[in-house]
């Protein structure tokens, strides 16, 4: 079926779920198989071969979690998805599927705390260097790109501060290098609040744990491929040229526009083997299928929250990007549907001290590092998300000793609002 006519919430639903003909269920069906059986050994040998699609093992593929891929491939209008087992893996496998020692990545310095330390540490580790921008100013991202760059990389809102950066313009700047933009779009809750392939990404990752599962019950990551790069630039043997993995099958040539996605899934997962369970992925579609209800009701209710918090006596800073005064107020009504996010961070009076004895006080809202929950949750990043972090690092993802990001769940939000009073007044504000 044609899902690119039918809109989001019609696509949340339908999309990847193909009723059994044998017993006509409604719900997806989970299929807890490590393997499946060759019709023969010819059909085992196309399988390997990649000259015929079909299971051949879970940790290459598993028709739950196809259903899951499909769904999500339809949602951000891509050419295919990769499910794997946490956003963590889905950048790795994103980065490694085109760089290799001796190649950079050029990234944005608005970046989840867990993203700095594969990007500092560990890549680099591997002889792949990542330079972070000084800046989100895209004049930034075109001076750092040289002949050894792969790839352009960047958050669509920077967690935890909420900036957006402005992916049409560092899209075009990376579409000049001729390499592509990959976008983080975890804030931008599974294509409903952005989609950055309207914007001129190439490849999505999303930390498939926050929204689109949407009630903290499973850890998983997803990229998606926008089938809209030009790989044949000279710049991509490993995507247009002889794979040694494979007795030299070009996969350009073999997957056409779903290249890349067919090589995250045959290099990234057969050699990494982060594939997430069926059951995980059926917790995805499921979650899936109420993602824009969920992510309006919390987009309303942090506006509601950023409300009642601004001008609070207890409050020295609200920032919230629904508010004029945030610095990425005009970028976020650009790439961002309802110009907002679900998410706000607030700095309170008093210590650092005094912000603990908030967090601690709190009855509903859960001390945790998580977002998109269906709870709502308070974590304070330069203790936890964002601990590993140098102090420079620190001060350019935005992050401050008191800062305190809120990320809204589903409950009434008058009643977060009456635990926030009971922790201000148990912090002595
Ligand atoms: C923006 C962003 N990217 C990636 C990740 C990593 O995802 P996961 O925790 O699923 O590995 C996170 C986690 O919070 C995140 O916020």
């Amino acid at each position: 079926m044609d899902y690119s006519k039918l809109g989001f919430a019609t696509r949340q639903i339908h999309a990847g779920l193909n009723p059994s003909e044998a017993t006509g269920s409604r719900g997806l069906a989970i299929y807890p198989t490590a393997a499946y059986r060759f019709r023969s050994c010819d059909h085992a040998a196309r399988l390997f071969e990649l000259s015929e699609g079909g299971n051949i093992y879970t940790r290459l593929q598993n028709p739950t979690t196809s259903a899951y891929e499909e769904r999500i491939a339809a949602l951000y209008g891509g050419v295919g998805a990769l499910a794997v087992s946490s956003g963590m893996s889905a950048i790795f496998i994103a980065i490694s599927a085109l760089a290799s020692a001796g190649d950079n990545i050029v990234a944005s310095p608005l970046l989840y705390g867990g993203t700095y330390n594969q990007f500092r540490h560990s890549l680099r580790r591997l002889g792949v260097e990542v330079r972070i921008c000084a800046s989100t100013d895209p004049e930034d991202f075109r001076r750092a790109i040289d002949s050894r760059t792969r790839a352009v990389f960047a958050e669509s809102m920077g967690n935890p501060t909420c900036e957006v950066v402005d992916l049409e313009a560092i899209g075009h700047i990376a579409a000049e290098a001729g390499v592509p933009f990959i976008v983080d779009n975890t804030f931008g809750a599974g294509g409903y609040l952005c989609n950055p392939f309207d914007w001129g990404a190439n490849i999505i990752v999303d930390s498939a744990t926050k929204w689109i599962n949407g009630h903290g019950t499973a850890m998983g990551g997803i990229i998606v491929d926008g089938g809209n790069f030009d790989w044949s630039n000279g710049k991509f043997a490993c995507i247009d040229g002889p794979s040694e993995g494979y007795h030299g099958l070009n996969f350009r040539e073999a997957f056409g526009n779903a290249a890349y996605i067919v090589k995250c899934r045959v290099d990234g997962l057969r050699d990494f083997g982060t594939c997430p369970s069926a059951f995980d992925s059926y917790l995805m579609a499921l979650g899936l299928e109420t993602l824009s209800l969920r992510v309006r009701h919390q987009v309303e209710s942090t506006r509601r929250l950023a409300e009642y918090l601004r001008g609070h006596k207890a409050v020295k800073r609200v920032s919230y990007v629904g508010f004029e005064d945030h610095p990425s107020h005009r970028l976020a009504r650009k790439y961002f549907r309802f110009g907002s996010s679900a998410v706000l961070n607030v700095e309170l009076q008093g210590t650092v001290g005094t912000s603990a004895r908030f967090v601690e006080a709190l009855q509903l809202c859960a001390h945790m590092t998580m977002i998109g929950d269906s709870v709502t949750v308070v974590t304070h990043p330069a203790s936890t998300t964002h601990k590993q972090l140098s102090e420079a690092d620190l001060e350019a993802a935005g992050v401050t000793p008191t800062l305190l990001r809120i990320s809204l769940g589903l409950e009434d939000v008058e009643d977060i609002i009456a635990d926030f009073e009971h922790g201000f007044a148990a912090a002595g504000l």
